[in-house]
């Protein structure tokens, strides 16, 4: 499998003699000079036949190729404000191998007033940190979403999964820009076009009108804009393309309550799916096996070569980032600083140049410097994780499960059938719990028996090797330490700020299968001290002696399998059972992930990641 390493080269802001933005990379223009906003209503919407062919439509999807400095997006959500019969759902998906600084971006729109205004704020407000791959952005109480795929179209037009009504060809003029304009670009853009989808531009050279024929559009001349006296216009030759799917909003039985479940009810209730989520743990509280859990790290993987598990956890906290931003008290950046040994710092100092991530994602922190960090001093130093949060996960799983959307039921299911297209959950003695057409598994440790019940058939070998792994953190009185971090610190072992009082160290790994949930031990408890004590360089004499409540702690369970990676995917061709388990030690990167995959596959939204990645997830 190939997987993307090329890092970012975000643009900047540069105005030529007649005031228009223009590329120093390219040597061209980002609009015409007669203006960015009518350029985009004549040649794309007007080119795209919109809004006419979105009347009526539940959801269009528009793909546009160079996002630049947005004006065609802007003036896009525009016409959709304005036009009485549009969609309920609007999507952009958008290439572009140079973001701009969220700063350049505002700086570039700061000249509209009125409505365009609020929108170009809206949009700066929710520009994503400049990291390859994709991110999604939602506006409009998400009605409207804009997918932007950081990197170039090369790569990323074979790794975007989309259903696409009208195309925006948008790049710098061929002669400059011949990337933007490739056969096989255009070949890709017919993989992901519905029948009858349509393509705008305001180039009209001949090469161009030939790529796209012999890619299989019919492709006409119009009036140009601006001084131009042709652009192109195109529609998908009859026969080809996919059948635009309509969104399904059926309702879904979710097997398991903990991270898994709680992250995949809440995306798919968001969406307007009544979810039933069945789990004995209910029955101690609305978090579930969660209760107790106060804190926990979620700090993002990052490997020397950007390779999958670093790319997935990205877009799984990017993600996260979105759908917990409503909900109060559960997430609290702090910063994650990962210790790395002396001899491997290095290595890793040239890993990060090389990345070129920005600073405020993943940076160098010198020893000298992890005071000023961390709040703790510290002999060596690591890589410093910008995005590294503080989770209250008891919180959270309650107030992601309490969407009206969703129907707890503290039972555990002893097996899912399915008949006539209708999956059944069924108790340990045979009695429905739940009925619904599609069905999730959820149930960590428990998934590879549960679908080899449902699906007798199916062979998952490595689903069917997972791993279950206990374990425990342990709560630490703040006031009686006296000194504590600001950060999270990881390594072996992790360390949070202190939370209402308590430090919480993690954590210990037994493969005891007696181990009960929820209850942590005397002898975890000194684990963890003495693990803590390691990484914080300091003696675990005051760390024991600072212990809160003997029974105060949590301990639980992780499910693996051999590659680490989660297990995200349909398991049927029909895609009405799916999986969402093996997430290990890493439950709250892949919650939301999971939630989204699925969500947007039946909302035929966007996918929010790549097909490469996708594969990597997916149940074998
Ligand atoms: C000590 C410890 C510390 C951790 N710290 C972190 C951390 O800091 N950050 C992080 O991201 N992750 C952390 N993790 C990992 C995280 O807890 C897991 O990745 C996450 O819980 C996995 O989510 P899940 O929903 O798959 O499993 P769980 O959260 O364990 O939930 C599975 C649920 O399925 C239910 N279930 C099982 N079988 C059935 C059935 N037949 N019918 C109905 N329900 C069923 C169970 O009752 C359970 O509630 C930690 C784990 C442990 C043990
Ligand atoms: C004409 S501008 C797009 C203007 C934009 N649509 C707007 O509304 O502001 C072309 C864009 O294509 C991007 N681009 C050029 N080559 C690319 C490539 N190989 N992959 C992805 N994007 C590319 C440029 O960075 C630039 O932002």
């Amino acid at each position: 499998m190939r997987f993307q390493r090329e890092p970012l080269r975000p643009a900047s802001l540069v105005f030529n003699e007649q005031g228009v933005p223009a590329s120093t990379l390219y040597g061209d223009v980002y609009h015409a000079r007669a203006g960015a906003l009518d350029q985009a209503r004549h040649v794309f919407i007007g080119g795209n036949g919109l809004p006419g062919r979105w009347s009526g439509r539940d959801t269009f999807t528009v793909c546009e190729t160079g996002f630049g400095l947005g004006h065609n997006f802007l003036a896009l959500w525009q016409a959709w404000r304005d036009a009485p019969g549009r969609p309920r759902h609007l999507h952009f998906l958008s290439f572009e191998a140079h973001p701009f600084s969220a700063g350049d971006l505002a700086a570039a729109l700061a000249g509209h007033a009125g409505e365009l205004r609020g929108m170009a704020d809206a949009l700066v407000r929710a520009w994503p940190p400049l990291l390859p791959g994709l991110h999604r952005l939602e506006f409009e109480e998400g009605r409207l979403t804009l997918t932007l795929a950081f990197g170039s179209v090369e790569y990323l037009a074979r790794q975007a999964e989309a259903g696409v009504d009208a195309f925006f060809l948008d790049g710098f003029a061929p002669r400059l820009n011949p990337a933007m304009w490739s056969r096989e670009l255009f070949g890709q853009l017919v993989r992901i076009a519905n029948a009858g989808a349509t393509a705008a531009s305001w180039c009209c050279a001949g090469q161009v009108r030939r790529d796209l024929a012999a890619a299989g559009f019919l492709v006409s001349r119009a009036p140009g804009f601006g001084g131009k006296r042709q652009m192109s216009r195109a529609v998908l030759r009859p026969g080809l393309g996919r059948m635009a799917a309509p969104p399904r909003r059926d309702a879904v039985i979710v097997v398991g309550g903990g991270l898994a479940g709680a992250g995949m009810a809440h995306s798919l209730a968001l969406r307007g799916h009544a979810v039933t989520v069945l789990d004995p743990a209910f029955a101690r509280g609305p978090a579930g096996g969660h209760e107790g859990h106060r804190c926990a790290a979620m700090t993002p993987a990052l490997s020397r070569d950007d390779n999958p598990m670093s790319r997935l956890s990205r877009a799984g906290i990017l993600l996260a980032g979105l759908r917990w931003k409503g909900l109060p008290g559960v997430h609290e950046a702090c910063g994650s600083l990962v210790r790395v040994a002396a001899a491997e710092a290095g290595p890793w100092q040239s890993a990060l140049e090389a990345l070129r991530l920005p600073p405020e994602w993943a940076s160098w922190c010198p020893a000298a410097e992890t005071a000023a960090r961390t709040g703790w001093p510290l002999s060596t130093g690591g890589v410093w994780l910008g995005a590294g949060a503080l989770l209250r996960p008891a919180r959270l799983v309650a107030a992601l499960l309490a969407h009206d959307g969703i129907t707890v039921c503290a039972r555990r299911v002893g097996r899912l059938n399915e008949r006539g297209g209708i999956w059944r959950a069924l108790s340990d003695e045979g009695a429905v719990l739940a009925e619904a057409p599609r069905a999730v598994i959820a149930a960590a440790a428990d998934a590879p028996a549960l679908l080899a019940a449902a699906m007798p058939d199916a062979g998952f070998p490595k689903l069917a090797r997972m791993q279950r792994m206990g374990g425990q953190v342990a709560h630490f009185r703040a006031a009686a330490l006296g000194r504590g971090t600001r950060s999270i610190v990881a390594g072996a072992g992790y360390w949070l700020p202190q939370d209402e009082g308590v430090h919480v160290g993690g954590s210990t790994y037994v493969f005891d299968p007696g181990l009960a949930a929820g209850r942590p031990s005397d002898a975890g408890f000194r684990e963890v001290a003495l693990k803590v004590a390691g990484l914080l360089e300091t003696g675990p004499e005051a760390l024991m002696s600072a212990r809160a409540a003997p029974d105060d702690g949590w301990a639980g369970w992780r499910a693996a399998v051999s590659d680490h990676l989660p297990v995200i995917g349909p398991a049927d061709a029909r895609r009405s059972l799916w999986l969402a388990c093996a997430y290990g030690s890493r439950g709250l990167s892949w919650m939301t992930l999971a939630g989204e995959i699925m969500a947007a596959t039946l909302g035929a939204e966007p996918l929010p990641l790549e097909r490469e990645l996708l594969k990597a997830v997916r149940p074998r």
